[in-house]
């Protein structure tokens, strides 16, 4: 299948361009560079052999979209492109209801005027909110987000379904993405976050590697085993190939499609800690700190429909997950700069 994938210069967007290589389609990228580094599909094509056409556009630009869409047919998208920050979410609400919300929009818009109508969507564990049980299957209901950004997710998802109920003839599959840490297995490509990193993995592989003195552990008096925050973290690579399965789905024309991508494993702050430094041999000095606000104490999910339906599994496991992101930092200790 011949793919637009938006957000594509991304973290999961590029490791996704890998897998859909490997599984024989093709594919071109739109991607604003808004929180990545074109260097990305460079490193791609080191990887893959395949050069990806690039186009810098907004989503939100529909004149730049149908330049695209007027060169290509494409037979499904896979839309990646959106802010994804929890807390600049809190300080620039609009900002993000307009990229991620408008900017689906304006996407739907041009694939509709182009008869493209195969979508495979980002979503993610943060629509559940507080989850009503675990671990979380897709019957878990939807719950209160904490953040703009879980609302544009949670939001996303409910027009996506609204669509698809009005007009069958597209087919849409979300993808609740759970944690997703580790990088290609070549150090190539992996997460470059801006700035002071918001997530676990990257605070932990900065710690390790030096650029900050310790990793701040958000709690530790959860109702958990080890009192630290349990989540399901996934190989970036096993998420870029749940994609790969979900376009077999679209190919089946199932309509709406739900799945979680997850492992069904939950590991606590501590374990991650542990299992890298036993894992890569360093050491990862850390502290408690209080919690932080809008945390959950814990959420993995139960990933068997995407299994049942979809034959996708992860592969992978918390060593190759810490392993990975450690083998990227090192080999990358400025990212893509
Ligand atoms: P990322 O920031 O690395 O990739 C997103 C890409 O979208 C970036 O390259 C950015 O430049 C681009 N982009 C943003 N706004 C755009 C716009 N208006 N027009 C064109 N391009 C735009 O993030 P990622 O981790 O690869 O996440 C990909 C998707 O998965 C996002 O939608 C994110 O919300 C979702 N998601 C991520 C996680 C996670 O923890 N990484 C978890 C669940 C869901
Ligand atoms: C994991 C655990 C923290 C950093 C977020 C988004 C979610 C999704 C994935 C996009 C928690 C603890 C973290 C640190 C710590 N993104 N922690 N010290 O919060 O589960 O999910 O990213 O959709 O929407 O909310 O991931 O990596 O930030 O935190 O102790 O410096 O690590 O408290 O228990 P989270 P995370």
């Amino acid at each position: 299948m011949n793919i637009l994938v938006t957000g594509g210069a991304g973290f999961i967007g590029s490791h996704t361009l890998i897998e859909l290589y490997k599984a024989g389609h093709t594919a071109v990228v739109v991607d604003n560079l808004s929180n990545s580094n074109p260097e990305s599909l460079n490193r791609v094509e080191r990887i893959s052999g395949v050069k990806t056409p690039f186009y810098k556009v907004d989503i939100r630009d529909r004149k730049g979209l149908d330049n695209v869409l007027d060169q290509y047919t494409f037979d499904a998208c896979i839309h990646f492109a959106g802010l994804k920050s929890v807390g600049e979410s809190v300080s620039k609400p609009t900002e993000y209801y307009d990229n991620n919300i408008n900017g689906t929009l304006v996407l739907l818009q041009a694939l509709e005027a182009h008869g493209c109508r195969n979508l495979i969507f980002s979503s993610s564990a943060t629509v559940y909110g507080n989850p009503a049980f675990i671990p979380i299957t897709e019957e878990c209901p939807k719950g209160v987000c904490t953040n703009p950004y879980g609302w544009t997710k949670s939001m996303l998802e409910q027009i996506l379904t609204d669509m698809q109920k009005a007009n069958p003839m597209w087919n849409i599959v979300l993808l609740r993405y759970f944690n997703p840490i580790g990088a290609h297995p070549s150090g190539l490509i992996g997460e470059n976050p801006n700035g002071i990193p918001n997530n676990l993995m990257p605070y932990v592989t900065q710690v390790a590697i030096g650029r900050r003195p310790e990793l701040g552990v958000f709690g530790n008096d959860y109702d958990t085993p080890d009192g630290t925050g349990v989540r399901d973290y996934i190989h970036v690579c096993d998420l870029a190939s749940g994609h790969v399965a979900a376009l077999k789905a679209i190919q089946a024309k199932c309509g709406l499609g739900l799945y979680n991508l997850g492992t069904g494993q939950g590991y606590s702050v501590l374990d991650i800690v542990k299992a890298f430094e036993r894992v890569n041999g360093v050491p990862v000095p850390y502290s408690i700190k209080p919690r932080r606000a809008g945390d959950i104490a814990t959420c993995y999910s139960d990933p068997s429909k995407a299994f049942r339906e979809l034959g996708w599994k992860a592969q992978f496991g918390i060593d190759e997950m810490c392993r990975d992101s450690w083998n990227w930092q090192k080999n990358n200790p400025n990212g893509f700069e």
